[in-house]
């Protein structure tokens, strides 16, 4: 399960930056917002844990983080996207590190996060296995790992209706306010389609040394949200 390239990832992000946080309110309705809530949730941190947020682009899910009293990093390799978050961080009143990494690549040594999330940014990484196993390394025994993502969709009319959606009102409205000159937008049904079905991805978790704890369908499967923790050797 390949990817498009990093250099070719990096620079479509880089592109959308600017417009990145309206375009996802927009074009989602406003459920991202939501979508990033469960992730919270089913992450069920207290105070004092340890998070990395992962591909973590403009720093919404690392800040909401944050305000839940989290010591929290966020780490995406797009210095566009990445950019965009201090300022927010500040006007929230809370306190991020933000590191410029590649997912595959972490410069976090082992065992050091309770929680590692990711939320829109696996699908992205060009060897998503190699990042899997790098968020195994840096979470300590028993950490979860927190995963929200768009899967394939196995019911028929939610797949109907996401892909009329994605593949012919979305690019409009992305070339109207000249979203991604280098088609970000109509990458992104397309990566969906080619990404892990979510019984693959769920096997990619327990062959990584996870132990998947729920795989939860939101909005009628558009999105997932996995949680799953880190076996004890
Ligand atoms: C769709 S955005 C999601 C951003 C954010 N997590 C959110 O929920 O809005 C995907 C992000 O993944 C980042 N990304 C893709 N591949 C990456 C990699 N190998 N390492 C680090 N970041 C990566 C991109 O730069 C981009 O900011």
């Amino acid at each position: 399960m390949v990817a498009p390239a990093g250099k070719q990832v990096q620079s479509m992000f880089g592109e959308i930056a600017e417009r990145y946080d309206f375009l996802n309110g927009f074009l989602s309705f406003g459920i991202d917002r939501l979508w990033r809530r469960r992730a919270i949730k089913g992450a069920a941190v207290s105070a004092s844990d340890k998070v990395l947020d992962l591909c973590c682009g403009t720093g919404d899910l690392a800040i909401a983080f944050a305000k839940e009293g989290c010591q929290t990093t966020g780490a995406d390799f797009t210095y566009q996207m990445l950019s965009k978050a201090p300022p927010k961080a500040d006007k929230n009143k809370v306190s991020v590190d933000w590191v410029q990494a590649d997912a595959q690549q972490l410069p976090f040594t082992d065992d050091s996060f309770d929680v590692v999330s990711i939320a829109f940014g696996i699908r992205n990484v060009e060897n998503a296995e190699l990042a899997i196993q790098e968020c195994h390394r840096v979470l300590k025994e028993g950490g979860r790992l927190v995963v929200l993502e768009f899967f394939p969709i196995p019911n028929p009319v939610w797949r109907f209706l996401f892909r009329l959606y994605f593949l012919r009102v979305l690019p409009v409205i992305a070339a109207v306010v000249r979203a991604g000159r280098t088609g970000a937008y109509t990458y992104l049904p397309q990566s969906v389609d080619e990404f892990y079905t979510a019984n693959a991805f769920a096997k990619l978790l327990t062959s990584s040394e996870f132990k998947l704890l729920s795989d939860t369908a939101l909005t009628g499967g558009v999105s997932r949200l996995f949680v799953a923790v880190k076996k004890s050797q």
